[in-house]
Parts: C-alpha cells; sequence; structure tokens
C-alpha cells in the first residue's frame, strides 16, 4: 500500500507513520507540505522519502491550489492520502477525488469539538475526557466518518499545553493503527458510513 502523507508543520504524526510502515504493511510514497520550513520534511528526508513543497500562497484561488495538489499527489499514484496536521481546508473537488482514501486525525473526541483550538475549548467547557479521532475526509470539516478514537482523562492540574501533549501521545498510537488496517484491506468507506472487517485481517 502506497501512502502519500500532507502535512503543514511538526510531522510528529507523520514520524510514527513513518516508524510504524514496516510493520504495518504500507509504504509511504512521499510527503508533500504547504509550509517550507516545516518540520515534518527533515523527517521525511532523513527516511529517504521523497517530499515536495506547494506553497498555497502562490495560487489565486483555494481551487487551484488543490488542482495542483491533486497532481502532485496523483504523480505518486498513492493508494491511501493521510492527513497529518495539514492545515489547510480542502476543495469539494479534492474530497471527492479522494474518496475512501483520504483519512484525517482531529485532536477530539469527535463530533464534539469540530475546528481549531480544541484543547482550551475542552478545558473551558469543563469536559472530564478528551482524545483523538481518526477518520475518513469527506466535504463536512472534521464530519466525516470516524475510524477510531483515544480517549484521556482530563485532571484538575491540566492545560492547553499538557493535554495537547498527552493527546498528541495518544495520536501517535492510533493514527499508523489505522493506516496498517487500510493497508491490510480491512478498512473501507461506503455510502453508510465505515466498514471494519475483523475477519480481513
Ligand atoms: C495534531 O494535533 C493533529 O491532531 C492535528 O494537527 C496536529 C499535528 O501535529 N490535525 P504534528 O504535525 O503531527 O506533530
Amino acid at each position: 500500500c502506497q501512502v502519500v502523507v500532507l502535512i503543514s508543520g511538526n510531522g510528529s504524526n507523520l514520524q510514527a507513520i513513518i516508524d510504524h510502515s514496516q510493520a504495518g504493511g504500507y509504504q509511504l510514497a512521499a510527503v508533500i507540505s504547504n509550509r517550507a520550513d516545516a518540520y515534518g520534511l527533515e523527517r521525511a528526508t532523513r527516511s529517504d522519502i521523497p517530499t515536495r513543497v506547494l506553497d498555497h500562497k502562490t495560487f489565486s484561488s483555494r481551487e487551484a491550489f488543490d488542482g495542483q495538489l491533486m497532481q502532485e499527489i496523483d504523480a505518486f499514484d498513492p493508494d491511501l492520502v493521510v492527513l497529518a496536521g495539514f492545515m489547510r481546508i480542502l476543495s469539494s473537488g479534492f474530497v471527492e477525488h479522494y474518496a475512501g482514501r483520504l483519512l484525517n486525525i482531529h485532536p477530539s473526541l469527535l463530533p464534539a469539538y469540530k475546528g481549531t483550538q480544541t484543547h482550551q475549548r475542552v478545558l473551558d467547557a469543563g469536559e472530564l475526557q478528551h482524545g483523538a479521532s481518526v477518520h475518513f475526509v469527506t466535504a463536512e470539516l472534521d464530519g466525516g466518518p470516524v475510524i477510531r478514537q483515544a480517549a484521556i482523562a482530563i485532571t484538575s492540574n491540566d492545560t492547553a499545553e499538557s493535554l495537547a501533549q498527552r493527546v498528541a501521545i495518544e495520536e501517535h498510537k492510533i493514527y499508523p493503527e489505522v493506516v496498517s488496517w487500510f493497508a491490510s484491506g480491512r478498512l473501507l468507506m461506503d455510502a453508510d458510513g465505515i466498514l471494519l472487517d475483523e475477519q480481513r485481517l
């Protein structure tokens, strides 16, 4: 299973996905960033994974950027496209083009706390639980079918920063695992949602 990963920054999820690739039965065909200074690009280069930078600021519209991004991705002919801290909203044309083979990870227990600043919002609301969700991407932002979640208990000492750190640890466990499920053919998205076939490992 050939995977293209899209990033914008640090790439700690990318690193976890790289580290699990052999055991997980998938290969990273390329890492593409919309920011030239994304640290994740260095992580990819260190692991001999091809990289591309496509700066969204050099395009006149979201559609123009997304169209070029699709061309860059499809040049690697991937089976799966993984968003790992990719901080751009994708147009419906892009999402439809990769329907059923586009994953994202979001730092909340979806469907709660879509969007940004999730750690602070969870604290402000006095929640007792927080976590991360891996989901298929659909046209609705952070709204596609959830595949896997990891939850953590919030303590009275937690800050947005401590939550971010603890959620990241969980993300690094569940994201590579979901990618390996997809690689083994266990994971499908159809019109009714997702299908996780326990028999097909
Ligand atoms: C993670 O919190 C992820 O949930 C969100 O962006 C962050 C990416 O971090 N989508 P990293 O670049 O993988 O370190």
